[in-house]
């Protein structure tokens, strides 16, 4: 391909510390006086009645961040599934409903199975993609591109970020046509949205931090990611990166569920990673937190500025800066991304090429 490194020594990296400049990039074009712009979206905005997600992966995980703020924001219903199980489940269809399938290279035989099986049913589809003209591009009735430019790294970093905002402009831009928010709080979250390259920039200073963490757990074989709310896919999200880069076996847990069977799995050789940026559920995730790290097991917590207190007592801390609660998750996966890079260069895998894994997967 004609892309290159440049001065980074992995594509993985240079793409993660592309994030700001791909989310400044997702939001060109479509904010212009305090208005969300979508020109594209050519079906029925007020009458959709519930939507459906679907994707893989990473694309996946964007999505479930993307369901809650589509609920919060517009109160409208959304169910979201891996695609590989949306193709194959009876889907209640009724009039109104959207499918949005979510792909970077627009070319995921499970996702693409997912749109057809929309089409067949003449409901529309809306494609959150990033590879212009893709199969999913001439299927899909419009497409929001991300714009995030070539993504090289098997794993995605860059692109999940787009894939938020791009949902998260979504997300508002209903909010706006549906009047489902005040012309206040829309420019509230306007304002939100178009700044939040900065906290990514300011999350990504954390690098030597993260590094350094990664060098002492490098052997580590086991980890968990904890979460609630908005981080409880953002876990999701770290413990795929991980697992996939560095081949350390990782699992995500809703942060209260784990005390319903899987806590019985930890002892001083798992390390436990805690995702806290969301202000009403701190406590609670804290409270999970010291449960786990009373039972022996090793601890990084990733927390919000403004929500130290509840962190102080952890050696391994990870400050990041504070956003809104809707929007943390772009700021605090950087951290996890830069992790599973780290844990892998100190590994030794390929980190852009991992093994068994290919950039789009076109076969079920
Ligand atoms: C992401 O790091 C993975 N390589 C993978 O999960 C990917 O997100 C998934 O295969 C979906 O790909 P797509 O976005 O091109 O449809």
């Amino acid at each position: 391909n004609c892309e290159d490194k440049g001065d980074f020594e992995h594509f993985m990296i240079k793409e993660i510390f592309a994030g700001p400049k791909a989310l400044r990039q997702t939001l060109n074009g479509r904010i212009k006086d305090n208005k969300i712009i979508f020109s594209g979206l050519n079906f029925e905005i007020k009458n959709i009645n519930k939507i459906f997600i679907a994707g893989c992966g990473t694309a996946y995980h964007a999505g479930l961040v993307g369901r809650k703020a589509i609920e919060e924001l517009t109160g409208l219903q959304v169910e979201i599934d891996l695609a590989s199980e949306f193709a194959y489940r009876r889907v209640l269809w009724q009039a109104g409903d959207l499918l949005i399938v979510i792909s970077q290279s627009g070319e995921t035989a499970d996702t693409l199975a997912a749109l057809y099986k929309a089409k067949q049913a003449g409901i529309p589809v809306l494609a959150i993609l990033n590879v212009p003209g893709s199969t999913m591009a001439r299927w899909a009735d419009a497409v929001i591109y991300t714009q995030a430019g070539p993504e090289i790294s098997i794993a995605s970093t860059k692109v999940y970020l787009t894939q938020l905002m791009a949902l998260y402009l979504l997300a508002l831009y209903l909010a706006q046509e549906r009047g489902t928010l005040s012309e206040a709080e829309l420019n509230t979250y306007i304002k939100s949205i178009t700044t939040i390259d900065q906290k990514v920039e300011k999350a990504l200073a954390l690098q030597p931090t993260v590094k350094e963490i990664a060098g002492y757990y490098r052997d580590t074989d086991n980890a968990f990611f904890l979460g609630r709310g908005y981080d409880y896919p953002v876990a999701m999200e770290g413990a795929l990166k991980l697992k996939e880069t560095s081949y350390v076996h990782a699992e995500a847990y809703a942060a209260g569920e784990l005390k319903h069977g899987s806590i019985a799995l930890l002892n001083g050789d798992v390390l436990v990673i805690g995702l806290v940026s969301q202000d009403a559920l701190a406590e609670k995730t804290m409270s999970n937190i010291d449960e786990i790290k009373s039972r022996g097991a090793q601890t990084i917590v990733i927390c919000k500025e403004s929500l130290q207190k509840y962190c102080q007592e952890y050696e391994k801390v990870i400050i990041i800066p504070d956003t809104e609660p809707w929007l943390a998750p772009l700021v605090t996966v950087v951290p996890l991304q830069l992790f599973a890079y780290y844990m892998a260069v100190f590994r030794g895998t390929e980190v852009d090429n991992p093994r068994h894994l290919t950039k789009a997967v076109t076969v079920e």
